[in-house]
């Protein structure tokens, strides 16, 4: 059928059709709105999961529909250090937007002119030739946000913004994807900005996602994180959501799934959101025209596949040196694991702490992490039959 009208939209962080089954997390974040503009308290949210299961789509969602309720937000993505401005920085530069339309909005609010100026002072320390703070017509705040300490700083800030967003009727949100990147003194800055808004009850909430290491690097950081946050896991879509993600979207342009066609993409989906949107796109194309047959569709997962091999999978497997390929080979024999350290070591015919510098590299270049100490998994699904096929085809 003509790829012009195609529905599905297989991608990183590429908004679905169909935002299918996320909607208790949805509502999650509905509720803490709600209870912060009713003075109760509410807790910050952190999703996790493996690539491709959804949590850009979902973190954006979230971030949207607090712009709509006219809610200071800021979306930062965290990158590895080395390659990436500043945490501070990154912040002052996503608050800036949100901050001069508040500006329109109050701008005889007491409140926020005091947050505005404490904003200034935060990001005068992470640009001082001033760029950061363009269209924003207040004099610093000396002595608030501007210490230098990151802790501090960013507290005084979440404070001082909460309550301008008070004035407002809104609150803040700071939604951070990739949030595994951070540093353990900017996590640790994080849950202390937190900690501290929510002792008084302010309406200060960040809402991070990355990898499934996420909530044990924010426990390294702070102790207390295991409290501070409500986790949500961000998984495979269960069944009926998985079906709906796959016929909703054909069916909106009328265009229906066979039952067993949809079967059959949908198993070789594992429900993973990204392979449904592919497997979707790749059947559609396929298809000569409604209902999408199981001929079809079986056509679809092959070329489907064959895109993935190419691009989703083969990009990683491509990031990985010749040292790295025979490590990540070694833990496929697990299947999608996680696996041992030792065992993949001794698989190896190595040392574990010989193989720690290749193991790190790995992590950093974000295709396996540690689920915890000693293990090792790949932090996409399907990597390791990919990498059983790839050595098939060498
Ligand atoms: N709930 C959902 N229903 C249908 N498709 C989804 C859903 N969530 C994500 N997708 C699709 O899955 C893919 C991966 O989403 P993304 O948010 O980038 O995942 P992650 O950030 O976890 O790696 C995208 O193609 C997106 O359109
Ligand atoms: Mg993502």
């Amino acid at each position: 059928m003509q790829a012009r009208l195609n529905p599905y939209s297989p991608g990183a962080g590429v908004r679905p059709v169909e935002l299918a089954g996320r909607e208790a997390e949805i509502e999650a974040f509905d509720v803490i709105r709600h209870r912060a503009l009713a003075g109760r308290s509410a807790q910050s949210i952190v999703l996790y999961g493996l690539r491709g299961v959804g949590k850009t789509v979902l973190l954006n969602e979230m971030a949207d529909r607090a712009d709509a309720e006219g809610w200071l937000t800021a979306r930062i993505e965290a990158h590895l250090s080395g390659e990436r401005m500043p945490f501070r920085r990154q912040i002052a530069q996503s608050l800036n937007t949100a901050l001069r339309h508040a500006q329109g909005r109050s701008p005889k609010s007491g409140r926020l002119r005091a947050a505005l100026a404490t904003f200034k002072a935060f990001s005068l320390t992470a640009s001082p030739d001033g760029g950061l703070t363009v269209g924003l017509e207040v004099e610093p705040q000396r002595g608030r946000g501007d210490t230098g300490s990151l802790p501090a700083d960013l507290t005084d800030l979440a404070i001082d913004l909460a309550d301008a967003a008070a004035d407002l009727d809104a609150g803040v949100t700071v939604f951070i994807d990739e949030m595994q990147h951070l540093a353990l003194d900017e996590l640790a800055a994080v849950c202390q900005a937190c900690h501290e808004a929510s002792q008084r009850r302010s309406r200060f909430f960040v809402v991070g996602a990355g990898l499934p290491n996420l909530p044990g690097l924010l426990s390294e950081a702070k102790s207390y994180a295991e409290r501070l946050f409500t986790y949500v896991r961000v998984d495979r879509l269960e069944p009926r959501a998985a079906r709906a993600a796959l016929t909703l979207p054909a069916l909106e342009e009328g265009v229906e799934w066979v039952e067993a066609a949809a079967d059959v993409a949908l198993a070789a989906s594992g429900g993973y959101p990204y392979f449904i949107q592919q497997y979707g796109q790749t059947t559609w194309n396929a298809a000569v025209s409604s209902p999408i047959t199981v001929h079809d569709a079986q056509e679809g997962i092959r070329a489907g596949r064959d895109l993935l091999d190419h691009g989703f999978f083969r990009a990683r497997w491509e990031r990985a040196t010749r040292s790295e390929r025979e490590y990540l080979a070694a833990m496929a024999v697990d299947g999608h694991g996680p696996s041992s350290t030792g065992e993949v070591a001794s698989r190896l015919g190595r040392q574990i702490t010989a193989l720690g510098p290749t193991r790190a590299k790995l992590i950093a270049k974000g295709l396996v992490f540690s689920p915890e100490h000693g293990q090792i998994g790949f932090s996409v699904p399907g990597m390791a039959d990919f990498i059983a096929r790839e050595l098939e085809r060498s």
